[in-house]
């Protein structure tokens, strides 16, 4: 069952269900709410690094017409959630997150330290302009490389003995260094922003004295009430939060930031709607970030090519307050059948603000490097790259000693090579002109964890036979909603057109937020489990109308009717049922988690990715031409949405792989990269035909509906893949991200 998805008349995948609301610029996002009374936020932040606040004048500001305020740590609300404020303030223990407006401490470049509120966003702009705020400047350290030195195990690990980033070792690390063929290297990865197309945005609404609504871009509703709730000592059905529309996130609205805070306790202090939406430049310094990352792999193999050690060190880039933590080294204890393995993981805190997940999160970062190391010590080895990945193939997970749930990386590895005709490859590199341009093939693997979550869902069929499926559950661009319908409208037998699913809604049941590509298999099973109790419900009902529905097993349902059998030609439908009933509507709702499957099976999502460049000799312009990516992720939903999921996720890649840089200049600690001017992001002109193959084989341990992530497992390896083809293009490794022409010529 492998499918191409170009252009397959045979697919009967639905459109997106929102898709016309969203090419009509009537879905509406979270700064496009219309509220009575609303004033416009602007957020003033500082140009240093590290100190503190001696002043802030805002006379002149408050004098411009229109404006209601001024807030800083000087005049803002006490945050009922946040501890007194210490006299004279004192820096906060690791582990802290940032609390706006709390006291004058710096920590970052881009760090809010006054917003101006007035009636209009013309007006606060202005004002913001004229906020003067002095300091008293300590030095900074923001320089990655010359603070290597000072990286160390996070504390976090140090007090968590059943961390996953404790130091890990199978084997004898020793033995990796005495193989017969090795390679030892290092590889970069600089500072990247998800910089979505639309920014973050929030409108705050105090209801009453106690009631909280907020219409926010996030990626987690539920997880962005329960923070607010705690934060404003409320219960938690006190606050609403709505993100139903969201422009892309990749990672940035995981969590609540400070500016989310700020609007709120804006407009609880002026007792008015405050919306606040950050500027492209405030992107780079307020939601977090793919941090700076340094890792060293030494791998090596007999000279067969069977691998005997790898040994891979990752340090990431955190804030001074806070530690965030990610898989970079992970995957090489998983990946390849390999008897000794060795991985450390440490973080180098430095003045700048924290970072954050972000599209793959650990795992693109570490699959760059270990795809990387594989592809070197391939060609140390005079080996093709994949028939040296065949050769190591894990057929169970090495490092928890569990079968796979399922695993047909192979599967992916012979279609992708098959597709993209791998076989063509001359194994020397620099071997292949076209028009004056050297022509290179690269692949790399994929992994990706599987992640579930409880869910709940509910399912309700009314009157005329149409049916709300709803959970608080996100679409941050995948098309949540269609795929969920997808599987609505296969269980119950309902034309996906009369089916209507609801998320972005702190009411609606509990969800996950949409992250670590565990939607699908997490709320995807709800939905499933839901609509299967419904139709348990529906098929009991037509049980008691007819004989004919008696028959055990037999009865099917299809077209919104519960048929006796599957021959059967007259059916009851669902309407007819309820009417029967005397009900208007019929409404259940389900929760579906993870059991003991958990520690029965090793679960992952695997691919790979196939990727032929041109490099121009003179410029060292590189052109990727042509990607093959193929995935294992169980089960496929919706085949056009997961198309374009993995489209997404290569476009993602080649930013990662060629262009995507946040440059700081370390003398003021500050990012000079703030707009799509000095950040380079993808077009449409630097994007090749992406073929996009799934194998499509449920995987029946991992949940009801067989499905696994795909969101992450995108982008994971792609850049390594790119990295590759560069060095069989141009017989140049390059092992620092992005692969920028200076760095060809
Ligand atoms: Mo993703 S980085 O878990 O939004």
């Amino acid at each position: 069952m492998k499918k191409q998805l170009l252009d397959n008349a045979s697919d009967t995948s639905l459109d997106r269900v929102d898709g016309a609301v969203k090419v009509t610029g009537t879905a509406t996002y979270s700064a496009e709410y219309l509220v009575p009374g609303l004033v416009h936020a602007v957020l003033v932040t500082s140009t240093i690094a590290k100190g503190s606040i001696t002043a802030i004048e805002s006379r002149e500001a408050e004098a411009v017409p229109g404006v209601l305020a001024v807030i800083s740590h000087l005049n803002a609300i006490t945050v009922p959630g946040w501890p007194e404020r210490k006299q004279p303030a004192e820096r906060v223990p690791v582990g802290t997150a940032l609390r706006v407006f709390y006291d004058p401490l710096i920590y970052f470049d881009g760090q809010p330290v006054a917003m101006v509120v007035a009636g209009t966003r013309e007006q606060a702009v202005h004002a913001a302009s004229l906020v003067r705020v002095t300091y008293q400047q300590e030095t900074h350290q923001t320089h990655f490389e010359k603070n290597i030195g000072k990286a160390g195990v996070p504390l976090n690990v140090q007090r968590s003995k059943n961390s996953p980033f404790q130091d890990y070792q199978r084997g004898e690390e020793a033995k990796s260094e005495n193989t017969e063929v090795r390679i030892e290297a290092e590889y970069t990865i600089p500072t990247q922003h998800h910089q979505p197309l639309e920014p973050h945005a929030i409108i705050a609404v105090w209801e009453a004295d106690d009631k909280l609504t907020v219409y926010d871009k996030n990626q987690g509703v539920k997880s962005a009430q329960g923070q607010l709730a705690q934060a404003f000592k409320l219960p938690r059905e006190n606050v609403q939060v709505i993100s139903k529309y969201i422009g892309g996130a990749f990672g940035s609205g995981i969590r609540v930031w400070p500016h989310t805070m700020a609007a709120v306790m804006a407009a609880k202090q002026l007792k008015r709607p405050v919306k606040l939406v950050l500027g492209r430049e405030q992107m780079f310094t307020s939601v977090g970030y793919r941090p700076y990352t340094v890792q060293k792999i030494n791998i090596g193999a007999t000279k067969d090519g069977r691998l005997i050690g790898i040994v891979h060190e990752g340090t990431g880039q955190t804030s001074m307050y806070e530690e965030h933590l990610e898989r970079t080294v992970l995957a090489s204890r998983t990946l390849y059948a390999c008897p000794h393995v060795a991985t450390r993981y440490h973080l180098l805190p430095l003045d700048v603000n924290t970072p954050t997940w972000m599209r793959g999160p650990g795992d693109a970062t570490g699959m760059f490097a270990l795809e990387s190391a594989m592809d070197e010590l391939a060609f140390a080895l005079k080996m093709d790259p994949l028939e040296f990945r065949l050769k190591n193939y894990a057929e169970s997970d090495p490092e928890r000693n569990l079968p796979w749930s399922a695993k047909s990386l192979r599967e992916c590895y012979e279609l992708g090579a098959e597709k993209f005709r791998w076989n063509n490859r001359m194994q020397a590199p620099r071997s292949v002109t076209q028009n004056g341009l050297l022509m290179g093939y690269g692949m790399a693997s994929s992994l990706y964890g599987f992640h579930r979550h409880p869910s709940k869902v509910r399912a309700v069929i009314q009157a005329d036979g149409s049916v709300i499926v709803q959970s608080a559950t996100m679409d941050i661009g995948p098309g949540t909603g269609t795929a969920m319908t997808r599987i609505a409208a296969k269980v119950l037998g309902v034309n996906a057109k009369k089916i209507r699913f609801e998320l972005g809604h702190s009411a609606l049941p509990d969800a996950p937020g949409q992250n670590g590509s565990a939607t699908i298999p997490s709320v995807g099973s709800a939905v499933h489990v839901a609509c299967e109790a419904l139709k348990t419900r529906l098929v009991a009902l037509a049980r008691e109308m007819s004989e004919r529905f008696k028959s055990g097993g037999q009865v099917v349902v299809r077209n919104g009717q519960v048929y006796g059998s599957v021959d059967d030609k007259d059916g009851v439908s669902y309407a007819d049922i309820l009417k029967c009933h005397h009900l208007n509507e019929l409404e259940v709702t389900e929760e579906s988690k993870s059991g003991a499957e958990r520690d029965q099976y090793s679960m992952y999502s695997f691919g790979c990715h196939f990727v032929e460049v041109l490099v121009s000799p003179l410029t060292g312009e590189v052109r990727v031409t042509r990607v093959v990516t193929c995935a294992d992720v169980g089960a496929i939903i919706n085949c056009k949405t997961a198309r374009s999921q993995s489209i997404g996720g290569v476009v993602g890649g080649i930013g990662m792989a060629l262009m995507e840089h946040s440059e700081m200049d370390h003398r003021f600690g500050r990012y000079v990269t703030t707009d799509f001017a000095g950040y380079h992001i993808p077009v449409h002109a630097d994007i090749p035909p992406i073929e996009v193959y799934y194998i499509d084989k449920p995987d029946v341990h991992v949940n009801p509906i067989g499905s696994k992530g795909l969101g992450e497992i995108a982008i994971v390896g792609v850049a390594a893949a790119i990295a590759n083809a560069v060095f069989h293009a141009t017989g140049k490794r390059v092992r620092e991200l992005p692969i920028t022409p200076d760095k060809l010529v």
